[in-house]
């Protein structure tokens, strides 16, 4: 992971292999120009005030996650100078936004793999801007190459060369600030633990069945004072937990649901957060056709990210009581299998006639949601990627909100916005039900196909207790980048939901959700 750490010293005597700033494209009345962002001044007066100049000439525009490198002046420790575009410049008299900021420290510091040490000299003018550059730096340095050769036994310059940035050197910060050590701290922590959820994602599902995501989660737990309890197959037959055995039923690794328990002797509230642990998704019976199996490796993100969240909660020290549930199974076709047409009898009692196998995640969450539910949690909030039709919605960046309460969506919604990541709320509407009446069960585990996204939302909601308050997120367009890397976003596993998780723990801690 890089290391985080604030300095005071001026440019042109640090040591360091480069010292990133931030350029913009002007807007009216500078429209068309190259605008230098505040923090670079030191390496502007090194070039006589005509760094704007010489940076055009290099093509530079200012635009989102441009980098653009040089030399850098004479009488400078640092080598290199490396420009990151931050876009728009903000409106007069406003600062850059930390989302604009973080976007641009990831993409330099993904510039910047292979690297030693980096000083950071963006325009940041609070502890949050501070946090916002800490936490992209650490999300864009991110890499997954533990199963490559060259991390595995490459030579020592191969392997250097892909490493991730080692350390960054934020600038303009006060080192001896507790807001601004506490907001870097907080980036360092919350940094970690959604990287943590990246490697779970990527990690092959050979690798990763439930049992592994399972012991992962053991160790974690036990490093973090974490109280932690797993149901196997044996514990999942005896309590009756129809959904989550249903759809490992196909698998030769068996599913376990697993319940992780952070506690504060501070805590007046009590969250829980559900995530759909899918290691695998084949589609089951109802096979997934080629084209649409080969990321299925990501259905376990929701889990990943609740995992990561009451890591983080507990590293964090917050003053509220977390408690994660992730269920965990594979999905696959075998003489075992579930098969369309089977009926389910689910831990909250209620039958499913399972039409799709393929529409998995409803069932496991389904069980974890009744168990969450029966401590009265203050609120419940599951992550899933649950649906293709949230992503024919909402695109590939965005994911969708769902609740029972509408002020409880619009507070998480918020808590997104604020963490950077983009969200939109959506309805249940109630006609949608009626699409899943069984003629043998209580409930089919499919209906309309238009609206898929809502109708999994509202099979979701006939499995929140009585009277507790929840959200849904359907994360099945963020939760994994098939394209290039933008930002602080790799390729592959994002890690999404995480921040919004560890927000609204935040939030919830101080009393300030809603
Ligand atoms: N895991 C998928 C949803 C998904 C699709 C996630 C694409 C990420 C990217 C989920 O289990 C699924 O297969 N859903 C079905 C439901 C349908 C059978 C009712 C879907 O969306 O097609
Ligand atoms: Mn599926
Ligand atoms: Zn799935």
């Amino acid at each position: 992971m890089t290391a985080l750490t604030l300095s005071t010293a001026a440019a042109p005597g640090l040591r360091a292999d480069a010292i990133v700033i931030g350029v913009a494209k002007g807007t009216a009345p500078r429209s068309g120009d190259l605008i230098v962002a505040p923090g670079a001044e030191a390496v502007d007066k090194a070039f006589d005030g005509r760094l704007a100049g010489v940076l055009e000439t290099l093509g530079a525009s200012g635009a989102e996650g441009e980098v653009t490198k040089l030399p850098a002046p004479a009488g400078f420790k640092t080598p290199l100078v490396l420009a990151v575009g931050l876009g728009s410049e903000p409106e007069k008299d406003a600062a850059f936004d930390a989302e604009a900021l973080r976007r641009a420290a990831g993409s330099a510091a993904r510039a910047l793999t292979g690297a030693k040490k980096a000083a950071f000299a963006l325009p940041v003018t609070d502890a949050a801007d501070i946090g916002a550059v800490g936490e992209g730096v650490v999300l864009g340095a991110y890499s997954f190459d533990a199963y490559k050769q060259t991390a595995r036994d490459g030579d020592a310059k191969a392997k250097n060369d892909k490493a991730p940035l080692a350390e960054a050197v934020l600038l303009g910060g006060k080192p001896r600030d507790a807001a601004h050590k506490a907001a870097l701290a907080r980036a360092a922590t919350v940094g970690e633990e959604l990287n943590r959820a990246r490697d779970l994602i990527n990690m092959p599902p050979n690798d990763l069945d439930p049992e592994a995501f399972a012991a992962l989660a053991q160790t974690a737990a036990k490093e973090h004072g974490i109280k932690i309890q797993v149901l196997d197959e044996k514990a999942l037959v005896k309590g009756g937990y129809g959904g989550i055995l249903g759809v490992g039923a196909g698998s030769a690794s068996a599913p376990r649901l697993v319940k992780l328990s952070y506690t504060s002797s501070k805590a007046k509230k009590h969250l829980a957060f559900v995530g759909k642990g899918i290691t695998y998704d084949s589609g089951g019976i109802s096979l997934k056709p080629a084209g649409h199996n080969e990321t299925m490796k990501c259905d376990m993100s929701g889990a990943a990210a609740v995992f990561a969240a009451v890591v983080a909660a507990a590293r964090l020290g917050l003053e509220v009581n977390v408690t994660g549930w992730l269920a965990l199974a594979e999905n696959m076709p075998s003489g075992s299998a579930t098969r369309p047409g089977d009926v389910l009898r689910m831990y909250s009692g209620k039958t499913v006639e399972v039409l799709n196998t393929d529409a998995e995640g409803r069932l496991v969450l389904a069980d974890a949601l009744w168990a969450a539910s029966a401590e009265k949690p203050d609120a419940i909030v599951d992550v899933a990627t649950l649906t293709g039709a949230m992503m024919l919605a909402l695109g590939s960046r965005t994911f969708g909100i769902m609740a029972n309460d509408d002020a409880f969506r619009s507070a998480v919604h918020e808590a997104a916005e604020e963490v950077g990541e983009p969200a939109w709320p959506m309805p249940l509407p109630e006609h949608l039900r009626k699409g899943m009446d069984s003629t043998v069960a209580d409930i089919a585990n499919m209906g309309e196909r238009m609206g898929g996204g809502l109708v999994a939302g509202l099979f979701l909601r006939e499995f929140v207790g009585e009277g507790v308050t929840w959200a849904h997120l359907d994360i099945a367009g963020p939760a994994f980048n098939e394209g290039g890397p933008f930002g602080y976003t790799p390729k592959g596993g994002t890690g999404t939901a995480v921040r919004t998780l560890v927000r609204l723990a935040e939030l919830t801690a101080s009393g300030d959700l809603g």
